[in-house]
């Protein structure tokens, strides 16, 4: 049998990482294609060096463009690659563009698809990642969810159930096998914070950062909670664009802005933060993991399991709303919540268990 995995954008790579390991364990023969939707030294390669990832056998190389130049680029050098090395499965993971290219080539050529994180649904079409993650469902012969309300979205929407499996999360594989190194670094000692004495801010999705209204109401409800607790602000690329077209200024505030960070400084900060502030998909189920509080900056989340077991919620982008809920938490214990079923660091196991017994 031969798998193909399929690497595109930062969070692809953490989930990718086990599913490397267990078939590597296991002995089942696969390739590692990068699309190079992430080219970045910081968005890419250093997760590959962290997390020991194979170098991959392939880097499509696609690069910064439109969203349809892009997918298509990545579908038109993809299907070159899979006429010359046809895999038995081709294995996507989460829903960026990249999963999406990946999955159409799949469906276009019949082979067979599987799609690791399958079933989750924010019902916010405006979000490129849910329309994604639909027709990525839609293309897919195995689908892999992370969690009960992803498998309950694909049985609702009359996936036959012989081909849903609730498998727990990757990601969370990530999390347990590199939590000690993680926290030996002690990366918040080196910006001169102690641990359960500063926040920590993500922001990049379109909705907040490409519009002034929004991005401008989340930084001043930022502004404010940095008077009370210092955030450390690790700056995605298109953050830093949008802030400086914006003409946001930052220096007023009590933060430290850094650049993107690598796993372990990552996962080490949110560790050992009192609270964190995201509108990242993954930095919602990390902190669940480690029972983080964490003030989601959205309106919706495809992952509810994070709010059902209470230590995540929604406060969308408007600063009153983001200061409201930051007070509460601030009165509440440090580590709150519990951690969902299968979020056990075993996940990559029971996937390559599935994909290896299908016929
Ligand atoms: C993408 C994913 C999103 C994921 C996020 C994490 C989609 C639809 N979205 O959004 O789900 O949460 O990645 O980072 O696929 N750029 C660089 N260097 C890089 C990569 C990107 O400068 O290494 C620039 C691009 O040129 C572009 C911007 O950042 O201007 C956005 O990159 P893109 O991959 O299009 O989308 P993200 O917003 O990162």
């Amino acid at each position: 049998m031969q798998i193909c995995l399929i690497a595109g954008a930062r969070p692809n790579f953490m989930k990718l990482a086990p599913l490397a390991h267990a078939l590597r364990r296991r002995g089942t023969p696969f390739r590692i294609v990068h699309t190079g939707q992430h080219y970045d030294e910081k968005m890419s390669q250093t997760f590959f060096d962290e997390l020991g990832i194979p170098h991959p056998d392939l880097n499509l190389e696609v690069g910064a463009g439109s969203v349809i130049w892009q997918i298509t680029e990545i579908m038109r050098r993809l299907d070159e690659d899979l006429t010359t090395h046809r895999p038995d499965w081709l294995v996507v993971v989460g829903d960026v563009n990249s999963t999406l290219a990946a999955a159409l080539v799949a469906a276009k050529t019949g082979i067979r698809l599987a799609h690791v994180e399958a079933g989750l649904r924010s019902r916010d079409l405006e979000m490129p990642e849910e329309v994604n993650r639909i027709i990525v469902d839609s293309c897919s012969d195995c689908l892999l969810a992370s969690e009960q309300e992803g498998v309950d979205n694909l049985l609702n929407e009359g996936v036959s159930a012989d081909k849903v499996h609730l498998v727990g999360n990757v990601m969370i594989d990530t999390l347990v096998s590199h939590l000690e190194a993680a926290r030996d670094r002690k990366t918040h000692e080196q910006l001169g914070l102690a641990a359960g004495e500063y926040g920590l801010l993500t922001l990049h999705r379109p909705s907040n950062v490409d519009v002034r209204e929004h991005l401008a109401s989340i930084m001043h409800a930022v502004a404010e909670v940095s008077r009370d607790l210092p955030l450390v602000f690790p700056v995605h690329p298109r953050t830093r664009k949008q802030i400086e077209a914006f003409n946001i200024d930052l220096s007023t505030m009590n933060l430290k802005v850094v650049e993107p960070l690598g796993y372990y400084g990552m996962l080490g900060l949110m560790d050992a933060a009192r609270i964190v502030l995201t509108d990242s998909g993954g930095v919602q189920e990390e902190t669940t993991a480690l029972r983080v509080p964490c003030l989601t900056l959205r309106e919706n989340t495809e992952r509810p399991s994070t709010i059902h077991v209470g230590s995540n919620q929604l406060v969308g982008w408007r600063h009153a709303d983001i200061l409201s809920a930051y007070a509460k938490v601030m009165s509440q214990p440090p580590r709150i919540g519990q951690v969902p079923d299968k979020w056990d660091g075993k996940a990559a196991e029971r996937i390559v268990d599935v994909l290896t017994s299908a016929t």
